[in-house]
């Protein structure tokens, strides 16, 4: 059994202190250590074991058992293999003001649930530090929970990013036979993720949707094809959309409203009341303060209200002050 004494954390930068208050608010007895952007130790009366690396905490896009502090790429790996002589590799490191997750050179397949993972961290040229944690099923695959998926030039908005990351870091499955109902959908970053995906689209908004999109789109429900994917625009606010808009067979609620999460999470119950046959949720919860995390329980029971059953809240390596939230 690996046991160390320390561990750390790593976040985006600036969401540091969320994260230190999402520890005490779960009561975990950890005390916060050394500090940089993006990255904190924390330090227990006893020892860390892979259990402690459990906790759910959505500040924090990895915890890793801390191996200690290098000055060289070289010297932290070599902590790492020293101990765990099989494991997996990841390399992050601080960059253009990000806690980068670094790409591999060939793609990165999934670890299987149990797979122990490296992770060696470099802050700065001459300060790297390693660390341990074993993929679960609640586990972003990827380096620093960084999917490093870029942008493609064509898509209407960052929300498209938003979209991908969330699927890669929850590892969502979309299929063809879901449905989607998407309120806050202009101009349309999300609805191009999903439609390239083959999945058909209701987005909810009355701004105006990018032509990219409109190319989908169709003129009433009822023209819904069979066997392409589409998109209808119900082009209203959020609050005026009827079941006579959602049709039958919506599987997915999504929002990515500019509104509260009050706002978000009342629209959100009221269309699962309306489309009893969705089967989960994924919705961008946009914040004032990153410190709003304190509200997070009351975010988790809206969702256990409406009898979801696998609720995560989580920070995005693509996320400013925002949190995605998601309900299975
Ligand atoms: C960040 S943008 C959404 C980006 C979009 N999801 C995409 O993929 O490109 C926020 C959108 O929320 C919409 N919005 C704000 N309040 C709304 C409401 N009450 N009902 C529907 N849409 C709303 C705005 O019109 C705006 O287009």
């Amino acid at each position: 059994m690996i046991e160390v004494e320390f561990l750390f954390a790593l976040t985006n930068p600036g969401s540091e202190k969320a994260l230190k208050l999402e520890v005490e608010m779960a009561a975990l007895p950890w005390r916060a250590g050394y500090q940089r952007r993006g990255f904190i130790t924390f330090k227990a009366d006893g020892a860390f074991s892979l259990a402690a690396l459990n906790a759910e905490l959505a500040c924090a896009r990895r915890l890793c058992l801390s191996l200690g502090k290098f000055t060289s790429r070289e010297a932290a790996l070599g902590r790492v293999i020293a101990i765990q002589p099989n494991a997996i590799i990841h390399h992050a490191r601080f960059h253009e003001r990000k806690m980068q997750g670094v790409k591999p050179d060939s793609p990165l397949e999934i670890p299987n649930p149990g797979t122990i993972i490296g992770t060696v961290v470099e802050l700065a040229p001459d300060e790297f530090w390693a660390g341990l944690h074993r993929q679960t099923a609640r586990t972003s695959p990827d380096p620093a929970g960084d999917s490093g998926i870029e942008m493609p030039p064509h898509s209407p908005s960052r929300a498209w990013l938003k979209l991908e990351e969330a699927t890669r870091f929850f590892g969502l499955k979309f299929t063809p036979r879901d449905l989607v109902v998407e309120l806050g959908c202009a101009p349309g970053g999300v609805v191009l993720a999903l439609l390239e995906r083959g999945v058909p689209v209701i987005g909810v908004d009355p701004a105006k949707m990018a032509p990219v999109v409109l190319a989908s789109a169709i003129q009433g429900r009822q023209d819904a094809p069979v066997g392409q994917p589409w998109f209808y625009h119900c082009r209203k606010p959020a609050a005026l959309a009827s079941k006579r808009d959602l049709g039958q067979g919506v599987t997915w609620f999504m929002s990515d409203m500019n509104q509260s999460p009050e706002v978000v999470l009342k629209e959100c119950a009221r269309f699962c009341r309306m489309a009893p046959s969705i089967r989960g949720v994924l919705i961008t919860l946009k914040l004032t303060d990153i410190m709003q995390v304190a509200d997070k329980a009351a975010w988790v029971a809206a969702l256990s209200d409406m009898g979801f059953k696998n609720i995560r809240l989580q920070q995005l390596a693509v996320h400013h002050r925002e949190f995605a939230l998601l309900g299975l």
